[in-house]
C-alpha cells in the first residue's frame, strides 16, 4: 500500500491568521493541505473560495493544496481552484451532471482527480470512471461540517474498495475524510486508505506537531 498521507483540514484552523495556521501544521508534519469548499447550496455550510486558495499559495505555502469541492454546479470551480493553485481537485457525483467531462476537465488543468462519495453514496457510481481518477475520497461524515463522529460502516466500505482496486489492478489512493482522530486512524489505515483528513482532531489540539506524531505511530502498528 501506499505510504499514509496526513491531511489536516483547513475547516477547523483559526480563519483570523490562516496562513499561520497552515505554516504551522506544515512544520509540525503534515504531508498535504485539505481545503474544503462549501457553498451553501450542496451542503448547508458556507466556506471559502478560490482567492484564499491563491493567498495561501501568495503567502509561499508550497504543499499539496487538495481541494475538496462541496459546490454545484462544479465545473466553473474547478477551473478557478486550478488556476489558483490547487494541486488534487476532488468532488461529488450529485453535483456534476456530466461526471467524466468534470474529471477530464480537472486532469486538462493539470490537477489531480478525485470523486467524493457520501456515506449514504454507493460505490457502484465509480463503475464507469474509476480508471481515470487518481484518487476516491470516501466520506466518513455527512458532509458540511468539522467536528461530526465517523460512522464505522465506512471501514467495510474502504474495504469493499481496495478489494476492487486490487481486482482491477488499479493504482488509485483511498481518502477518508470525516471523524479521523488518533484512535481510530489505525482502523482506518487497516481497512486499506492511505490518505487520512483530519480538521478538529488536530486544530482543536494547542500542539500539532505531538497530535500529527501519534496519528504516525497509530498507524505505524498497522
Ligand atoms: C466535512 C469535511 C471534512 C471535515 C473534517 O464536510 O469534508 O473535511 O471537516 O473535519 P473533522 O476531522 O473535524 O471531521
Ligand atoms: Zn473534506
Amino acid at each position: 500500500m501506499r505510504p499514509a498521507v496526513i491531511a489536516p483540514s483547513i475547516l477547523s484552523a483559526d480563519f483570523a491568521c490562516l496562513g499561520q495556521e497552515v505554516n504551522d501544521v506544515l512544520s509540525a508534519g503534515a504531508d498535504i493541505v485539505h481545503f474544503d469548499v462549501m457553498d451553501n447550496h450542496y451542503v448547508p455550510n458556507l466556506t471559502f473560495g478560490p482567492m484564499i486558495c491563491q493567498a495561501l499559495r501568495a503567502h509561499g505555502i508550497s504543499a499539496p493544496i487538495d481541494v475538496h469541492l462541496m459546490v454545484e454546479p462544479v465545473d466553473a470551480m474547478i477551473q478557478a481552484f486550478a488556476d489558483a493553485g490547487a494541486s488534487m481537485i476532488s468532488f461529488h457525483p450529485e453535483a456534476s451532471k456530466h461526471l467524466d467531462r468534470s474529471i477530464q476537465l480537472i486532469k486538462d488543468k493539470g490537477c489531480k482527480a478525485g470523486l467524493a462519495l457520501n456515506p449514504g453514496t454507493p460505490l457502484a457510481v465509480l463503475e464507469c470512471v474509476l480508471d481515470k481518477l487518481d484518487y476516491v475520497l470516501l466520506m466518513s461524515v455527512n458532509p458540511g461540517f468539522g467536528g461530526q463522529s465517523f460512522i464505522p460502516s465506512t471501514l467495510s466500505k474502504i474495504k469493499q474498495l481496495r478489494k476492487l482496486l486490487g481486482e482491477k489492478q488499479l493504482d488509485i489512493s483511498i481518502e477518508v475524510d470525516g471523524g479521523i482522530n488518533i484512535t481510530n486512524i489505525a482502523d482506518v489505515r487497516a481497512a486499506g486508505a492511505d490518505m487520512f483528513v483530519a480538521g478538529s482532531a488536530i486544530f482543536n489540539q494547542a500542539n500539532y506537531h505531538s497530535v500529527i506524531q501519534q496519528m504516525r505511530s497509530a498507524l505505524a502498528t498497522v
